[in-house]
């Protein structure tokens, strides 16, 4: 086998994480249709099941195991679980994450320390408990769903964007630690997603200069960052590569074009919403 790749996915065992909703069920489904066996984990126990039901109608072994990844005794069960019902686990994807438009100081400290477990410290604990076993095997890979936004801090998003951006970062320190032995890291950093998931609950269109793309897509580039083990992923239509290179140059044009083409007053509109909503409840 050549280093770090699994190109044969067939058999092989998958825990996923954020399964029950949004683009988890995308990623289970292209997954499955490789022949992959999955363990989709979330905290959600009946919507885990209606996707584990469909992925066991598509001929894989397919198994709802709920747990809330930022809870220790929580991780440690779930693998547990994993390992009575699969033996081991080749493919982890660290796909669970939240996110809340608002002004930092709406947010309180709390909130704050949720969003860091869920989505920064909770996937690294994870990865760190099932490594070991990868490594012992000789096999194995991480993928890590980070987002555009942890490329770019954003107004409104800001403590998101330091997550994602962490995630990032993590993945590739960790590749580059596990060259030669058979296990990979790759992260996939996806732009707004229509029709499934957390900015498709917003109902609104994404700001034109940095387009949408689709769950579908999102889930291909999970399958080919595998195949071809791929380090890095952006999952995005539309200019924003060549944007990303000048923003590299220079910091401040990055920031200049997000303002003056609108993605800022988005954020700032639907946060003031978000707010307005939790003030309503
Ligand atoms: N949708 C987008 O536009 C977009 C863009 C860029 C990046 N992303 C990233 O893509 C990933 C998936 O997002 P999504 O859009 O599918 O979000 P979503 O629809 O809100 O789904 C989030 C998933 O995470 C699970 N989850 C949240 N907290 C959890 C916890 N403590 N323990 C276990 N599971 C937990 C949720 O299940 P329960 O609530 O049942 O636990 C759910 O399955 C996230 O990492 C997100 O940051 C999304």
């Amino acid at each position: 086998m050549e280093v770090g790749t699994l190109k044969n996915l067939s058999g092989k065992n998958a825990l996923l994480t954020g399964g029950s909703r949004g683009l988890g069920p995308y990623i289970g489904r292209a997954l499955a249709r490789e022949g992959v066996n999955m363990a989709l984990t979330a905290r959600s126990e009946a919507d885990l099941r209606t996707v584990a039901d469909e992925l066991a109608q598509m001929g894989v072994k397919a198994k709802a195991l709920p747990a809330d990844i930022t809870d220790a005794a929580s991780r440690t069960q779930l693998l547990e679980r994993v390992r009575d019902e699969f033996g081991g686990i080749d493919i982890l994807i660290n796909n669970a994450g939240i996110e809340r438009l608002s002004l930092y100081t709406s947010l309180s400290p709390e909130f704050i320390e949720t969003m860091i477990q869920t989505n920064l410290a909770a996937p690294l604990l994870l990865t760190r408990l099932l490594l070991p076993e990868m490594m012992r095997q000789g096999s194995g890979h991480v993928v890590t769903i980070s987002s555009l936004g942890g490329k770019k801090g954003s107004p409104y998003t800001a403590t998101y964007a330091a997550t994602k951006a962490g995630l990032i970062k993590w993945t590739w320190g960790l590749r580059q630690e596990l060259r030669e032995t058979g296990v990979s890291a790759s992260v996939i950093c996806p732009g707004f997603v229509a029709e499934a998931g957390m900015f498709a609950v917003y109902k609104k269109r994404a700001p034109g200069i940095v387009g949408e793309t689709t769950p579908e897509k999102v889930a291909d580039a999970v399958i080919r960052s595998i195949r071809r083990d791929v380090g890095e992923t952006i999952v995005n239509p539309g200019p924003i590569r060549p944007m990303m290179v000048l923003d590299a140059l220079h910091p401040g044009i990055g920031t200049w074009m997000l303002r003056t083409f609108g993605v800022y007053d988005f954020y700032r509109r639907q946060s003031e919403e978000n707010e307005g909503e939790l003030r309503s409840e």
